[in-house]
């Protein structure tokens, strides 16, 4: 398995593309957004295949939900993996809005 250099991980959005952005050696991992106002819906999320089942979706969602909460944005987990990673992390709670945009 090749290693990997989480050094270089790091989370950046693209608005144009409305997705966040998370490149590492050989691959990428992503996650798609509408925003409305300061809300964004996270639609889907995706690592490179060869990557699965290795942490990089956790680190993607980690690095998206600290840059919301940076820009003062709130997070609906319209993907199932981003629902079930907001659950076992309640110290991002505070990122969360209501799947219709109101602020938990
Ligand atoms: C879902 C995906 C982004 C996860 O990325 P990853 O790097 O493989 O995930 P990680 O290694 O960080 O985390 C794996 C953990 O998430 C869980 N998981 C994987 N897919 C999941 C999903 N769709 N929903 C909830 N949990 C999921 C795994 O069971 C695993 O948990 P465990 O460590 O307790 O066994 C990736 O597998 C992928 O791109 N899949 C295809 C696209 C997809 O199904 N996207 C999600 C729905 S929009």
């Amino acid at each position: 398995m090749q290693a990997l250099d989480q050094a270089e991980w790091a989370v950046a959005d693209h608005p144009a593309a409305n997705r966040f952005v998370m490149s590492f050696a050989c691959g990428e991992a992503f996650a798609v957004y509408r925003r409305l106002d300061d809300v964004l819906t996270v639609s889907h999320t995706e690592v490179s295949s060869a990557f699965r089942g290795r942490g990089i979706g956790e680190r993607l969602v980690e690095g998206v939900f600290r840059l919301a909460r940076e820009h003062g944005q709130r997070i609906v987990p319209a993907c199932g993996f981003v629902a079930a990673w907001a659950q076992r992390h309640p110290e991002f709670h505070d990122v969360l809005a209501a799947r219709d945009g109101a602020v938990r």
